[in-house]
């Protein structure tokens, strides 16, 4: 017999979608090796973290790292295009990625403090509100009621790789349009432009571009959100002109000049954070809000992004 989650999901995203992220997720819940697009998957490995927090606590780095997790910046973006409608020229999306709110309280503190200064006309969130990638979903999602009303845009989202779907029904009751394999078009004087989101393509692999972009003009703006930038090629051939992602958390753990360690991901060291290009499509990876693994961040500080779209001419 399905439970009520189950027959909601259904009717929310199609069975058979539904049904594969689920299975999956009970399948392979806390899988170390296989699976995604990556081999092996340092966040579904826990008991490395207890030794990883002690490397850091023995060389004098964990106390510095935890100040810097709540650290977070406020960057800018601005991308150009010839696509953009007149009328959406100067328009600006928040960009939130990999909350892991519920294991990140210092930066969910931090960023309850910074939102109510910031001016955007949407809100977009890449994905990673939960800190395991199994478990208990509720505290993060409390987390996220928290932060909700300090978000006074419209808000979309897409799901990541920690998250688990069964996340999707509360977070919409939550007024966050979750856009699973989705697109939505956002007018503006009578002009579109197109806002596409995929399900997770780094564990899960239930993202689903062509679903997502086949309502899509050849001649349209449109943006795709996913928590992973690895399907950046999909994207870029696909037509986009601009991919939103997170994931990588810049590396969260870098050497000096923020060289990354792991970025967790199958992706050219480029594409690991911030601006970026491919083909004809911008690219922004963003470094993240929270923590995983261990609350620690060094020579990578967390970010929430504006980015300021530009009608080229
Ligand atoms: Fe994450």
């Amino acid at each position: 017999m399905k439970d009520p989650v189950q027959n909601k999901l259904e009717r929310r995203l199609g069975r058979l979608h539904a049904r594969q992220r689920l299975g999956i997720e009970i399948d392979h819940e806390a899988q170390i090796f296989g699976q995604g697009i990556n081999f092996f998957h340092i966040e579904n490995w826990y008991s490395i973290h207890g030794a990883i927090r002690a490397t850091l606590t023995a060389t004098g780095l964990y106390q510095r790292g935890l100040r810097n997790a709540a650290r977070i910046q406020v960057r800018h973006n601005e991308v150009r295009s010839h696509q953009l409608p007149a009328a959406f020229d100067g328009y600006t999306l928040l960009h939130i990625s990999d909350l892991h709110s519920d294991i990140s309280p210092g930066a969910m503190a931090r960023l309850a403090e910074l939102l109510p200064s910031l001016t955007y006309d949407i809100c977009v969130l890449t994905g990673d509100y939960r800190g395991a990638t199994f478990g208990p979903h509720e505290p993060a999602l409390e987390g996220l009621a928290r932060l909700r009303p300090l978000i006074t845009r419209p808000t979309y989202g897409v799901l990541g790789n920690h998250d688990t779907i069964r996340m999707v029904p509360a977070m919409e009751e939550m007024g966050i349009r979750m856009l699973l394999n989705e697109c939505d078009v956002i007018t503006r004087a009578g002009e579109p432009i197109h806002l596409a989101g995929i399900d997770d393509a780094h564990f899960y692999r239930v993202d689903n571009i062509e679903k997502a972009g086949e309502g899509i003009p050849d001649a349209a703006f449109s943006i795709l959100l996913s928590h992973t930038p690895e399907i950046y090629r999909q994207a870029a051939h696909a037509g986009f002109d601009l991919l939103l992602a997170g994931h990588t958390h810049g590396g969260q753990i870098c050497l000096p000049r923020s060289i990354p360690i792991t970025l967790d991901s199958v992706l050219p060291r480029r594409l690991g954070a911030g601006a970026w290009t491919y083909h004809k499509m911008a690219g922004y990876t963003s470094v993240g809000v929270g923590t995983s693994i261990v609350p620690v961040r060094l020579n990578c500080l967390p970010e929430i992004t504006l980015h300021r779209l530009r009608r080229a001419l």
